[in-house]
């Protein structure tokens, strides 16, 4: 089997390539990224890319056909990959995650891939209150992020043929220790603080509900979505990724982390605004179909390898929200070092004191 994964160099794509060449030992897997976060790895020794057969730089934007010779499956990672992104780049972000994704969606088709897996998101569901969502009920999609994930599953399901099976998975928030981490998700920045400053101090009211995923978990959906049969199933799928179980409210996570990290103090702004985005999700469509590909990750374990993860980079950063695991900021300092252009593209002048 040959494998290309878009975005691979991002937090995700660093665990999907560890569970991909567990899996399939013997296949061919290949990355296709435009690099934005490429220098931040944490605690890895080696390149996590070292576990494929090749990796190529290039933005989904201009994607070039001869990318899908030979290849049976596409997991589509790459994207303006999380809210405060979207709201900053929000017509880059339709072109990236929207147009980009269907016109792949497209050249996949025409080259003969076999199974396309996109990486859509719960967000798609944004304000829901009451009863946890199923597939079949209304989205609505708060943010330019949002929109782009709900309008590429729109795209992708109207160019669904017979040749191509897409499986387009609306994760849950992902959390967990990756060679990629990020710290500007919900419980990789609780668990940051904790560790960092002894204190976590919530922002919110606490209240908005989150379904939670692992990085590890996320992968092996993903694992699925690339060999599943469609005979049990439709050709087209778009279905809400995680479990039944991990439908947290922000606070319950926040009192995970200080009860896990001795010492740790909490503080919850009870006077904040709720937040625009809360919903509980259904997933019990994801555990029919997946039966063997079900998440297995606690909170408890996330938390766990989060912490001793950030312990081994010898992690003390009380200013992290200002750094380089936080994905805005790194944007924003390849904009104002003249390195990106505001619409996401690298700049290939040389520098001036060359
Ligand atoms: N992290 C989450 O909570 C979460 C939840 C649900 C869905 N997802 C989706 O999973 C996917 C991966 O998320 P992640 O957390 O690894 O994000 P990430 O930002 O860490 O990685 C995304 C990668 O895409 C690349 N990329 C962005 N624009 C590109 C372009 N124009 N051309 C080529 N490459 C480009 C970036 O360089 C980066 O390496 C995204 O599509 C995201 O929307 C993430």
């Amino acid at each position: 089997m040959k494998i290309l994964i878009t975005g691979n160099l991002g937090y995700v794509g660093a665990i999907v390539e560890r569970c991909l060449r567990k899996a399939h030992p013997d296949s061919i897997i290949i990355g296709y990224d435009s690099a934005f976060f490429a220098l931040s790895t944490t605690g890895a020794e080696v390149l996590p890319e070292r576990l494929l057969n090749a990796q190529y730089f290039g933005d989904v934007r201009e994607f070039p056909d001869a990318m899908l010779e030979g290849v049976d499956a596409v997991i589509h990672l790459a994207a303006v990959s999380n809210d405060p992104m979207g709201n900053r780049f929000e017509s880059v972000t339709e072109d990236i995650n929207y147009r980009a994704s269907v016109e792949l969606g497209r050249k996949a088709s025409k080259a003969g891939v076999s199974h396309f897996v996109f990486a859509s998101s719960c967000s798609v569901y944004g304000f829901a209150p009451g009863a946890a969502r199923t597939e079949t009920d209304e989205l609505n999609p708060q943010t330019a992020y949002a929109r782009s994930k709900v309008n590429t599953e729109k795209g992708l399901s109207e160019i669904a043929d017979n040749k191509m099976i897409v499986t387009c998975l609306r994760f849950a928030t992902a959390c967990g220790m990756s060679d990629r981490l990020r710290l500007d998700l919900v419980l990789n920045d609780f668990v940051a603080c904790a560790r960092a400053t002894g204190e976590i101090s919530v922002l919110s009211d606490g209240s908005p509900w989150r379904p939670l995923i692992d990085v590890r978990d996320m992968a092996r959906a993903i694992d699925w979505g690339i060999s599943r049969n469609a005979d049990d199933s439709a050709r087209f799928l778009a279905l809400n990724v995680g479990s039944n179980d991990r439908n947290y409210q922000v606070k319950d996570l926040a009192n995970a982390v200080a009860e896990a990290i001795p010492g740790t103090k909490l503080s919850i702004n009870r006077a904040a605004q709720p937040d625009g985005r809360s919903y509980q999700v259904d997933f019990s469509l994801f555990r029919s179909l997946a039966k063997d590909h079900q998440p297995r990750v606690t909170l408890l374990q996330s938390i766990y390898m989060l912490d001793e993860g950030l312990r081994g980079m010898g992690f003390a950063d009380p200013d992290f929200r200002n750094s380089s695991y936080i994905r805005l900021k790194v944007l924003d300092a390849h904009i104002e070092a003249g390195r990106l252009t505001p619409d996401l593209r690298w700049s290939t002048q040389a520098s001036a004191d060359f």
